[in-house]
């Protein structure tokens, strides 16, 4: 269960509508890297999360990536409030308007609408984590481009607030992994998928033989007990 706080996590306060930036800034809503993804990313994933600090990392993540696409709808509203028919169309913005007027709608920059295609929810905690670090990464070089590309400061404050916390989370993904590791054995962290199948030591009949050898970093084939 969420209680809803009635107040953005940065302030959004926009002096200057802009449709031409509204056009790149909506692919951290519905883009590959967005912020709609990376909530529902998490939010999926900790189901399987096998260990319960990193379920609650993956759940306070998840619910701060829901505060962040807040975020970036009010400053799509905002570059988009009060435009006339000359302006969108000086923008760019006249694609974006005939489809959904200055409705807020999940889409890249490119205009391709979001998909659950660009998140993977795999039950495996270290393919998982691996996925959530890659993903605070390319959220963070999303951020940096759009930063490149505009010199409003009331557009580029929530969004370097934004960028900051991709790298919080990506060190705290990060302190996931480690629980994650400590939990496996050191030698073959793949022997096992902590989140299905049973721990060998903790079998009490002898476990069959794999039905593909389970190869470590080293190529050394790990027994199964
Ligand atoms: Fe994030």
């Amino acid at each position: 269960m969420w209680s809803y706080d009635k107040r953005l996590q940065f302030p959004v306060k926009i002096k200057n509508p802009d449709p031409q930036l509204a056009k790149i800034v909506i692919s951290q809503l519905g883009g590959p890297d967005g912020e709609l993804g990376a909530s529902m990313r998490y939010l999926n994933q900790r189901y399987a999360m096998p260990y319960k600090e990193c379920k609650g990392i993956l759940t306070d993540i998840g619910t701060e990536e829901l505060a962040h696409m807040e975020m970036i709808s009010s400053i799509l509203y905002q570059l988009t409030r009060n435009l006339t028919p000359e302006q969108i169309r000086e923008g760019g913005f006249d694609a974006y308007f005939v489809d959904h007027t200055t409705g807020i709608y999940p889409q890249s920059a490119a205009g391709i609408p979001w998909s659950a295609a660009t998140f993977q929810s795999k039950g495996d905690p270290i393919t998982d984590l691996f996925e959530d670090m890659a993903a605070e990464q390319k959220a963070r070089s999303t951020y940096d481009n759009l930063l490149r590309l505009i010199d409003d400061p009331d557009v580029r404050e929530p969004l370097k607030f934004l960028r900051e916390r991709e790298v919080v989370h990506f060190q705290r993904f990060g302190d996931a992994l480690s629980v994650v590791q400590s939990n496996l054995d050191a030698k073959n962290y793949y022997a096992w998928n902590p989140a299905f199948d049973v721990r060998p030591r903790e079998r009490s009949a002898p476990a069959p033989s794999r039905p593909y050898p389970m190869q470590n970093r080293n190529g050394i084939t790990a027994p199964r007990e």
